[in-house]
């Protein structure tokens, strides 16, 4: 009788384990658990996600650039950046001029991204006004609110994520505030055929919860199976003229909330490369040797 109950908890807790972690991802365990997992899967990603990415030129990176035409110099957050494929697809594009805040909450995905950024950077050797270090800035932040002022970019991003909130409110509701009036969300949403019916919001549903978050001229588009890519404008207008930031322009103190940071080189003998201090309280924010902000 003993090994009954003993095989039938085990089955329990590994269903609930198995779907917590590869149905969740982690989202009820907490951003630091969250960030552990990514870190562990990091190296494996792109392998697994090959589907998925080999549209992005045609599917993100050019309808992206055809909505900001009349926006010189776009200032974009790739918001759960993961393994950078906006940044990625979009320094492919020569018409690119615009500057990028690539965040995540695991710096296992953001070493991906920061390699596989390097890459888009020697093929440009010749054209030095894209480098990547110019145009992306990486950075490690484990949970909302998002560390930037309101209105703030005339793009964001947050491909392939919703779902891993509990609620995607939560998100969306933070996504639109650092949006600009006027300003681009490129999203997904996952599809009926992902077969994580729990997951998915039906087309009008979707489309409610984005009206609800002040969001208009939204449109979902077939992308690939498990996802559709949508976009949509913030309600408002405003100039489409930010101009190129740096993040220690935008970022905000976790401690003081002030916007003014200096660089150092970090002590001898530490591994990280330099580090950001906050100006007005002296916290102090390690820089990775592959220039990974660690907020
Ligand atoms: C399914 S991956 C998608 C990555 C990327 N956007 C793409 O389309 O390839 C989800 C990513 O969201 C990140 N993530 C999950 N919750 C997050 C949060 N609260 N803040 C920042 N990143 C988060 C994970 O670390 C992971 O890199
Ligand atoms: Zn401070």
């Amino acid at each position: 009788m003993n090994w009954i109950i003993g095989i039938t908890i085990g089955v329990i807790v590994g269903y609930l384990l198995d779907r917590e972690i590869y149905f969740y991802e982690g989202a009820h365990l907490g951003p630091r658990a969250q960030a552990w997992l990514y870190d562990r899967w990091s190296r494996k990603y792109d392998a697994g996600k090959r589907e998925s990415q080999l549209r992005d030129d045609e599917m993100l990176a050019r309808p992206l650039l055809d909505t900001l035409k009349d926006t010189p110099e776009p200032f974009i957050l790739d918001f759960a950046t993961g393994t950078g494929r906006l940044s990625f697809a979009l320094l492919n594009q020569a018409d690119f001029t615009g500057r990028i805040i690539a965040l995540d909450l695991s710096q296992g995905m953001l070493e991906q991204a920061s390699e596989k950024l390097s890459r888009a950077e020697r093929r440009d050797d010749d054209s030095p006004s894209r480098r990547r270090s110019a145009s992306v800035e990486l950075i490690r932040h484990l949970a909302l609110p998002l560390p930037f002022p309101d209105s703030t970019f005339n793009v964001v991003c947050a491909l392939e994520v919703l779902e891993l909130f509990p609620s995607m409110d939560e998100p969306l509701k933070e996504l639109t505030r650092v949006l600009r009036p006027g300003g681009i969300l490129l999203t997904t949403r996952g599809t009926e055929e992902s077969g994580r019916r729990a997951k998915v919001k039906s087309k009008p549903v979707f489309t409610s919860l984005l009206e609800a978050n002040g969001l208009r001229e939204i449109q979902i588009t077939p992308w690939w199976k498990l996802f559709d890519r949508v976009l949509a404008r913030k309600n408002g207008e405003s100039s489409p003229v930010v101009g190129a930031k740096n993040l220690s322009e935008v970022l905000r103190c976790g401690v003081c909330g002030q916007v003014e940071w200096g660089r150092a080189r970090a002590e001898p003998g530490r591994s990280e490369a330099s580090a950001l201090t906050c100006r007005s309280c002296g916290k102090s924010l390690s820089v990775t040797t592959t220039g990974i902000v660690l907020n």
